[in-house]
């Protein structure tokens, strides 16, 4: 990705002030046909759910979770569909959560029968008020419930050979957990798989309620990265929560601290107020030159696909996506976007004023880009009469034919269309 410019690090004559920047992208997955899932008012149906799975796999996620199926006869089959229509690509890998409790697990062994390579991933609560009033165990308790989820996985993996198998455990609620036993529960849960470099473990660190600002929820998975006594066999996930609305900031810095993979949903679907929107993280590594390895370049089929599947709508003001984000009102913004866009090299690094991204990267066009309101001014005006119909006008007359428009906008309060704009200039000076 040559196109935008990569960030820097600061660089001071004083070292002891280093800044981290990202260069890589994180192991993506894709949690939305089940975290996402789970926080709709309506679950999506069968048909929802395979074509938001096709679609995820067209972006390019390796690695999708598609079900809770020991929680919903649904789920289940819906897992059960994906193997036995042979819907899954080679290089993607089916992901199931289950509770840390016997049946459950079993029950999700049983949905995977088949499968050629799955991940499964399996939780319990170890914050404190979870273990005293959830769970009524003390910290031996919440141990034992992983540990014996762990054994039992192991076996359930090894009785069904064929697959293979990758382990993922999570301390739920591991950002409000004590960090000393976050860090004695994951240890103690990898000993019972035993990851190897070659057949490496998934440890995900949730934030599943955000109540800290992401520098804290950075330093704490920075902690577990260097406290870890396989960190050489096991893949660091994070799966922020957006509670604070800082989950994608919570992220990146999670993945400076040294996080090797994320979980979120698109366009921040999920819980309460959504998982980590993978759609921004991933635009925004590649706006600062990094190519996240997902393929976005079609960004309004994939909201139109995510609005049907979730029947949720995208915010306008939505990061890279929504309707107005490329779209600027206010004169001075664009006529330095239209004197950007004449002045843009096309082999050079992206620089049109205001635009921290080409819309056309997105499969999004420039023609919103210009929009004229009472705030505008004579370069919008101008700007649209120019493209949609081919008129330019000399200085002085875009002055006094802006005067016109603007006396229409402040008596009507309503935005003009090109068309509206060419109607004007055609009763002002064409018609006698
Ligand atoms: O938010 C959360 O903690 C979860 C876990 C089950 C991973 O969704
Ligand atoms: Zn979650």
């Amino acid at each position: 990705n040559t196109k935008y410019r990569p960030t820097a690090p600061i660089q001071l004559a004083d070292r002891r002030w280093p800044s981290q920047v990202i260069s890589q992208p994180p192991i993506w997955m894709s949690t939305d046909l089940r975290d996402g899932n789970q926080a709709l008012f309506e679950p999506m149906s069968a048909a929802r759910k395979l074509e938001m799975f096709e679609m995820l796999c067209r972006i390019g996620f390796k690695e999708i979770e598609v079900a809770f199926p020991s929680a919903s006869q649904t789920d289940f089959d819906f897992v059960r569909k994906l193997i036995e229509e042979n819907r899954v690509p080679q290089d993607v890998t089916l992901e199931v959560l289950t509770q840390a409790r016997e049946h459950l697990i079993r029950r999700s062994f049983e949905s995977l029968k088949g499968a050629r390579r799955a991940i499964m991933h399996v939780y319990n609560a170890t914050a404190p008020n979870f273990r005293r009033t959830v769970f009524n165990v003390d910290r031996a308790g919440c141990i034992r419930i992983a540990t014996d989820a762990a054994k039992l996985v192991r076996e359930c993996a090894e009785a069904q050979p064929d697959t293979e198998w990758v382990f993922q455990y999570s301390p739920e609620t591991f950002s409000s957990t004590e960090l000393e036993f976050a860090l004695e529960i994951s240890n103690r849960v990898m000993e019972v798989w035993e990851p190897t470099p070659e057949r490496p473990a998934i440890l995900n660190l949730p934030a599943t309620v955000e109540c800290a600002t992401p520098n804290v929820f950075a330093d704490q998975v920075e902690w577990m990265c260097r406290n870890l006594q396989r960190r050489d066999a096991i893949i660091v996930s994070v799966h922020p929560h957006n509670d604070r609305g800082t989950a994608v900031a919570a992220a990146e810095l999670a993945v400076m601290a040294g996080a090797d993979r994320v979980e979120g949903c698109l366009f921040g679907n999920g819980e309460r107020t959504g998982n980590v929107d993978l759609v921004t993280l991933a635009l925004n590594l590649y706006t600062q030159g990094v190519d996240p390895g997902l393929d976005f370049s079609r960004i309004n089929e994939v909201a139109r696909t995510a609005e049907t599947c979730t029947q949720l709508p995208i915010h306008p003001r939505h990061p890279y996506v929504g309707d107005l984000v490329f779209t600027a009102f206010s004169g001075s913004h664009q006529d330095a976007i239209k004197k950007g866009f004449a002045a843009q090299d096309p082999k050079a690094i992206w620089e049109v004023p205001y635009l921290p991204v080409d819309p056309q990267d997105l499969g999004r066009t420039y023609d919103s880009i210009i929009r004229v309101n009472s705030q505008s001014g004579k370069g919008g005006i101008s700007y649209l009469l120019e493209s949609a119909y081919g008129l330019v006008m000399p200085r002085r007359m875009q002055v006094e034919f802006s005067n016109e428009v603007q006396q229409v906008m402040d008596d009507t309060g309503r935005e003009q269309s090109a068309q509206d704009i060419w109607a004007i200039f055609e009763r002002s000076y064409l018609t006698a």
